[in-house]
C-alpha cells in the first residue's frame, strides 16, 4: 500500500475510526480522508455518490454505524437494521463502482448465532437464531458481510469483513446510562475512590466471560488488512482469551486504586455465560493482538482522566 494512497475513514471521529486514523498517521499514510455525518450523512445515496466522484478514495474503511445498547437496539429496531443498511449499501456500493478495489468493512460478534458453540468460530454465520435483542443490527451487519464476499467472489476486489470482539480504550463511552461494562467499570470505580473509597455496586454475579480487544490493536488489525490481501472474506478480531466479570473488575479496581468494597447485585441479570471469539484465522493470516488487558486498562483510565471536563460527575 502506497503511503499516498486516498484512504477514506467512514466514522472517523468515533470510537474505532478514530484509532485507525491515528494508526495510519502514525505508520506515514498522508493522504486520509474523513468527513463527519453533519458534512456528508452515509444515508444519503446521492450525497455518497457525489462525494465519491469529487474525492475519489482509493481504498475505503468502514468504521460509520449506528451502535448503541440494548435499550437503543429495542426501542429503535428500524434505524437499527434501516440506517446501517443504507450507510453500508451507499459505502459499499459506490465504492465498487467508483473502481475502489480495497474495501474493509467493520461489525461485530453480534453476526453469530446466540447459541453459537464457543469459542465463535467464521464458519459459524448463519448457522442458526441471532439474539434476538438486537438481530436487526446484526441483520444488517450480515448483509454488509455478504455484499463484501459477493463483490470478492463476482468481481476478484481485495473487500474483506473484520468482525471484532468487545473493544474498550481512548474515546470510549463513559455515559454510565449507555456504556460497555469496561469503561463504565472505570467510571464507577474512579468516583467510588473519589467518594472516600465508598463501595461499587455492579450488576449480576460477576461471573460471566468475557473478552476485551484495545481498540488500538482493532486499528492495527485494520492496518495489516490494508497492507495484506487476506485470503478469505471474513475474520474475527479479538485477543482468543476471556475472564470473568469478577476479575475484569478487580483488575480495573487495581489500576483505579480503590480501595473499598465490591458488591455484586446478584438479582441483576448475568446475561450469555460466554462470549470469546476464536481468533486462529487472523493468527495464521499473520496478526494478533499485542496489548494486555492491565497496560489497556491503565491507558484507558489516563484517557478517561485526561479528558474528565467532557463526563458531568453522576451520583453512584
Ligand atoms: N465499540 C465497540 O465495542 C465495537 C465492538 C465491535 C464492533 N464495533 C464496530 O465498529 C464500528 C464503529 O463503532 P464505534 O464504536 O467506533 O462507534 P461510534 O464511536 O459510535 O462511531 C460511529 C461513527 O459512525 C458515524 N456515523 C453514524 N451514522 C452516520 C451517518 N448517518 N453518516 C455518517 N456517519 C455516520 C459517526 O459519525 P459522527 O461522529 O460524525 O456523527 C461516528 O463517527 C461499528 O461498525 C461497530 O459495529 C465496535
Amino acid at each position: 500500500m502506497n503511503k499516498e494512497s486516498k484512504i477514506y475513514i467512514a466514522g472517523h471521529r468515533g470510537m474505532v475510526g478514530a484509532a485507525i486514523w491515528r494508526a495510519l498517521t502514525a505508520k506515514g499514510y498522508t493522504n486520509l480522508l474523513g468527513k463527519t455525518s453533519k458534512e456528508l450523512d452515509l444515508r444519503d445515496q446521492t450525497a455518497v455518490n457525489q462525494f465519491f466522484e469529487a474525492e475519489k478514495p482509493e481504498v475505503v474503511i468502514d468504521a460509520a454505524a449506528r451502535v448503541g445498547g440494548i435499550l437503543a437496539n429495542s426501542e429503535y429496531p428500524y434505524q437499527f437494521l434501516m440506517e446501517n443498511l443504507q450507510i453500508q449499501n451507499n459505502l459499499i456500493d459506490t465504492a465498487h463502482k467508483s473502481e475502489v478495489n480495497k474495501f474493509i468493512f467493520l461489525g461485530s460478534s453480534c453476526i453469530y448465532p446466540k447459541m453459537a458453540p464457543q469459542p465463535l468460530k467464521e464458519e459459524y454465520l448463519l448457522t442458526d437464531s441471532l439474539e434476538p435483542t438486537n438481530e436487526w443490527y446484526a441483520i444488517a451487519k450480515i448483509a454488509g458481510v455478504k455484499a463484501c464476499e459477493a463483490i470478492r467472489k463476482q468481481f476478484g476486489k481485495d473487500y474483506v469483513s473484520l468482525m471484532p470482539t468487545n473493544l474498550y480504550g481512548s474515546h470510549d463511552n463513559f455515559d454510565l446510562k449507555t456504556s460497555h461494562v469496561l469503561p463504565a467499570m472505570i467510571r464507577k470505580f474512579h468516583e467510588a475512590k473519589n467518594s472516600d473509597n465508598k463501595p461499587v455496586e455492579l450488576w449480576g454475579s460477576g461471573s460471566p466471560m468475557r473478552e476485551f480487544l484495545n481498540v488500538d490493536d482493532m486499528a492495527d488489525a485494520v492496518v495489516f488488512a490494508l497492507e495484506n490481501k487476506l485470503p478469505e472474506h471474513l475474520y474475527n478480531i479479538g485477543t482468543g482469551k476471556d475472564l470473568t466479570i469478577k476479575e475484569l473488575a478487580e483488575a480495573i479496581q487495581k489500576v483505579v486504586g480503590h480501595k473499598g468494597e465490591i458488591i455484586w447485585d446478584s438479582f441483576k441479570p448475568d446475561g450469555t455465560p460466554r462470549k470469546l471469539m476464536n481468533v486462529d484465522k487472523m493468527k495464521d493470516a499473520g496478526w494478533k493482538a499485542s496489548t494486555d488487558l492491565e497496560e489497556g486498562i491503565q491507558k484507558t483510565y489516563q484517557w478517561f482522566l485526561n479528558n474528565q471536563d467532557k463526563f458531568k460527575e453522576v451520583k453512584i
